[in-house]
């Protein structure tokens, strides 16, 4: 079995790598990754000599090199998480969200469609589903739930999961589809709330909190998320969306006083900064079809998986500091500059 995981140097293709890599040591993992800022080799470090392994630098909307490279490897099966994954930076630039997210989606089906696979898997996000509001926590994410975006990064990936059930649909690829809800874990770049907040408590900086911080968002450790995909792979229907969530649901405000409280950090480092435009207000995920029709539990709640998480980000200095002494710091000033 060959397959080829698509932006495994980024968070979640990354965890999904090393998990891929250690369970099943007679597959073969090919990780496509372009490197953007997002992409980091030193995530790889753990797996890179694997003889299961390989990684190869190139675009998934890159149609030659795709073309190419399906033509030479001959893959069993695509699981594609490559994406421009941050919501603020699709509000500042949203054309290469369509690019990434949309066409490299597009040029993925067509070389499946072209060379043959016995599964294409799209990586796919609960914010396709757009937003729930706070008075109604009787109110959650199905996979009937009708796809209603606000940002142009969900708007991008909700795209994307249309073609992905078209490509079923008039072609007959076999597909499946994942939707989870926000992750957490080793590995996350800082640009996202937890990371963010840990990484910036350690420094003592201020923590910027958008908005009032009521917003909530359903935090699931992406080991979790990582043991839905393979059992997706292994056990789906073809053309089908699962939902992946744990039912842990907390404010901002929350996540951020447990981490300071973690840190033994003052609140004081709460600063309020101006909204996110069209600050999506709750996301929630109903999990009971992967959970009855595939038989998938997470391990990790979020009162255990945040310990984990600070624990690593503790231990692992060198991973997320590397990426802060970078182009980072520009990022930060361009983003928060008017903000903080
Ligand atoms: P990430 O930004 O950490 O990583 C994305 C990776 O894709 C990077 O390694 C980057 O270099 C690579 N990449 C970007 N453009 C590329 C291109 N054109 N060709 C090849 N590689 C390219 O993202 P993440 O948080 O790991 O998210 C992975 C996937 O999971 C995304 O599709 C995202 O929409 C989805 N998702 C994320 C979350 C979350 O909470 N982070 C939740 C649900 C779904
Ligand atoms: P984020 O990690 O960007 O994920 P998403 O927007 O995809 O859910 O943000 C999670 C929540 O945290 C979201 O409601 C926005 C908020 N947030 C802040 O309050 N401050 C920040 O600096 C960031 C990055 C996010």
């Amino acid at each position: 079995m060959k397959i080829l995981v698509t932006g495994g140097a980024g968070f979640i293709g990354g965890n999904f790598v090393h998990h891929m890599v250690n369970k099943h040591s007679d597959y073969e993992i090919v990780n496509l990754d372009l490197l953007t800022y997002a992409g980091n080799l030193e995530t790889l470090k753990p797996v890179e000599d694997k003889p299961n392994y390989k990684f190869v630098k190139g675009d998934i909307a890159d149609e030659t090199f795709i073309m190419k490279l399906f033509a030479d490897e001959k893959f069993d099966m695509v699981v594609n998480f490559a994406a421009e994954s941050h919501v603020d930076r699709s509000i500042s630039d949203p054309g290469i969200f369509v690019q990434t997210n949309v066409l490299g989606t597009v040029t993925l089906l067509n070389a499946c469609r072209k060379y043959g696979i016995t599964r294409y898997h799209q990586v796919s996000t609960d914010e396709v589903y757009g937003d729930l509001p706070l008075d109604r926590p009787d109110l959650f994410f199905t996979e009937e739930t009708p796809l209603h975006t606000s940002s142009p990064y969900s708007s991008s990936k909700a795209s994307a999961d249309l073609f992905v059930m078209s490509y079923f649909r008039t072609f007959g690829l076999p597909v499946t589809i994942s939707r989870c809800s926000n992750n957490y874990g080793p590995y996350h770049f800082p640009e996202k709330l937890i990371p963010l907040m840990i990484s910036r408590a350690l420094g003592d900086e201020e923590l910027p909190v958008y908005g009032n911080g009521e917003n909530v968002r359903d935090w699931l450790h992406v080991y979790d998320h990582c043991t839905a995909i393979d059992l997706i792979l292994h056990k789906g229907k073809v053309g089908e969306v699962y939902n992946v969530g744990g039912h842990n649901e907390r404010t901002n405000l929350e996540v951020v006083k447990t981490i300071l409280q973690a840190l033994n950090k003052p609140e004081s480092l709460i600063r309020y900064v101006t909204d996110r435009p069209g600050h999506d207000m709750r996301y929630a995920i109903d999990p009971t079809k992967l959970e009855t029709e595939l038989g998938w539990k997470p391990k990790y709640t979020f009162d255990t998986g945040i310990p984990q998480t600070i624990e690593w980000y503790l231990e692992n200095r060198d991973w997320w500091e590397n990426i802060l002494n970078g182009s980072y710091q520009e990022y930060f000033d361009t983003m928060y500059g008017t903000r903080l």
